[in-house]
């Protein structure tokens, strides 16, 4: 089996002006020789808002740092006012987060609408980073494998998998709270979720996907979140848009952090 190159994401949300984007793509990128694409051994990825995507994607151009949308409808045109679709994405980006836990929240993404959105992005190229992840009153009622278990198996089903996929558990009582789940806690759900993408896809699929963890990652447990069995980085929240704590968790995350 490959390797499983690890991810640092960062999910900008609905934060930042063009100024205070520009200002952070600048403090990845100086000091040159110090720069968040010199990190070896992660791949980074950068999610603005849709109004950012190319400004960020141009400052970073010829690095190998991914940009992403933070969703997009699943159809290819039409009459959805307010909505981009996969195809006006892929001009722009190469990633897509799709089913963040907001998303769900606040805009009634179910599963069964993820997984059109998962098709439709495969289909144009995009790399999704599908979010799932249960809420307190569900882990409260034990009942977080039976959670992940729908999510999962309702937006990959019928779907062809590629052997680089790449899924984030994300509780939703671990975002922006600053409680973050235990090392422990992740690990189970990530192995859980490995194994129904195994049950899915099969064993390549499975041993190749990138399962990140997100929920108040910060640089002090980043690095614990990494050296989980069947965690392969993490997306990141508020910690993303400081450029040192957002330096520091890629170190973690790429296991370069010793020494410093
Ligand atoms: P925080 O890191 O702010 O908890 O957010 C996590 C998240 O939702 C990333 O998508």
């Amino acid at each position: 089996m490959a390797p499983r190159i690890p991810i640092s994401a960062g999910n900008w949300k609905m934060n930042l002006d063009n100024e205070a984007a520009d200002d952070l793509c600048h403090a990845l990128l100086l000091p040159d020789d110090d720069a968040i694409h010199q990190v070896e051994g992660v791949q980074v990825v950068l999610a603005p808002g849709f109004l950012q995507i190319e400004r960020v994607r141009d400052h970073f151009a010829g690095t190998g740092v991914g940009v992403a949308g933070q969703n997009m409808h699943a159809r290819d045109s039409g009459a959805f006012t307010g909505e981009v679709s996969p195809a006006q994405l892929a001009e722009v980006a190469s990633w897509v987060i799709l089913g963040h836990s907001e998303r769900r929240q606040y805009f009634c993404e179910d599963d069964g609408a993820l997984n059109g959105k998962v098709t439709a992005a495969l289909a144009h190229g995009l790399r999704p980073i599908l979010c799932v992840g249960e809420t307190t009153q569900e882990r409260q009622a034990d009942r977080t494998t039976a959670v992940l278990t729908r999510q999962v198996r309702q937006a990959l089903d019928g779907i062809d998998l590629p052997h680089d996929f790449v899924i984030a558990y994300e509780p939703l009582w671990a975002i922006g709270s600053g409680q973050a789940a235990t090392a422990e806690q992740a690990q189970a759900a990530a192995a859980v979720i490995r194994g129904l993408v195994r049950d899915a896809a099969g064993n390549d699929v499975a041993d190749g996907c990138r399962i990140l963890y997100g929920g108040s990652v910060k640089p002090d447990n980043a690095g614990e979140f990494a050296a989980q069995t069947d965690i392969d980085g993490a997306l990141v929240g508020g910690a993303a848009l400081d450029d040192q704590n957002f330096l520091a968790i890629t170190r973690a995350v790429a296991g370069s952090d010793q020494g410093r």
